[in-house]
């Protein structure tokens, strides 16, 4: 296995998207992955074999999950793992048709899609090396909401706000950057022809499109609080 592999951290890299990231990104970086269930997917033990890999069980519902973090990511220092790197994936996606709205559900998809992501940061900001970049997966919706899925939109576009402030808050240590994505991984009810249509280059992304947005952000030095959108034109159609 090679080693110097600077350590990354993708919260919600154990499942979809996420997962695809962690596969584009273990030629050349060492992971920590999160993910909220109990059992872990198979496919790890392959991964694990192409780079060192460690895992953490965060679920953004559980109360303590704030403590949580903090304990895990100390532990994970005293075992001399420096994190240069931070991808934060994680996120629910329901259709939710204004109508129906209930504070239960609003209140389930601003704790996943927003408020977890800020204790992320929280938690992650002091454990990253100077000149690491924290970066948060976004949606192109931040630019034209889907209106069957407001409150999804809503809370994407709480995030992207957070981004420069973030940036102001860290720099000069960390750099902040947002991803404002178009599909790059679509789930199988979805007709992708459909979803091609949308964009103005006709195509879905994929996500090693996605990695190579995380990579040029990382390496970009003089790059932070701006939001990158990689929707293949979709925002201007
Ligand atoms: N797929 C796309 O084309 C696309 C397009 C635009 C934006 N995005 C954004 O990119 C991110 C990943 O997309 P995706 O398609 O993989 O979304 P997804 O299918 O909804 O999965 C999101 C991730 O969030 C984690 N997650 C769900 N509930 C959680 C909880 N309670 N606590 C902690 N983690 C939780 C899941 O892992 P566990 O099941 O292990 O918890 C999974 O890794 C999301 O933020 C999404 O909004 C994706």
């Amino acid at each position: 296995m090679p080693e110097n592999k600077p350590w990354w951290i993708l919260v919600g890299g154990m499942r979809r998207l996420g997962g695809a990231l962690a596969e584009a990104l273990a030629r050349d970086h060492a992971l920590v992955l999160t993910g909220s269930q109990d059992a872990e997917p198979e496919w790890l033990k392959d991964l694990a074999r192409q780079t060192s890999l460690q895992t953490f069980r965060w679920d953004a519902m559980d109360p303590e999950i704030g403590p949580q973090m903090m304990a895990d990511l100390a532990g994970l220092e005293s075992t001399g793992i420096h994190l240069s790197g931070a991808v934060i994936a994680a996120g629910v996606f329901p259709e939710q048709p204004f109508g129906t709205w209930t504070m239960e559900e609003l209140e389930n998809i601003w704790r996943v899609n927003s408020g977890f992501p800020m204790l992320c940061a929280q938690a992650l900001a002091p454990r990253l090396a100077d000149g690491s970049c924290m970066q948060f997966l976004l949606d192109t919706c931040i630019h034209q909401p889907f209106l069957k899925r407001l409150p999804y939109s809503a809370s994407k576009s709480g995030l992207a706000a957070l981004v420069p402030g973030l940036a102001q808050l860290l720099a000069p240590r960390i750099r902040v950057v947002g991803h404002a994505i178009g599909t790059v991984l679509h789930d199988e009810a979805t007709d992708p022809q459909w979803l091609a249509s949308l964009s103005l280059l006709q195509r879905s992304g994929n996500p090693e499109d996605l990695a190579r947005s995380l990579r040029f952000a990382s390496e970009s030095p003089y790059l932070t609080g701006e939001i990158i959108t990689l929707d293949g034109g979709r925002r201007w159609r």
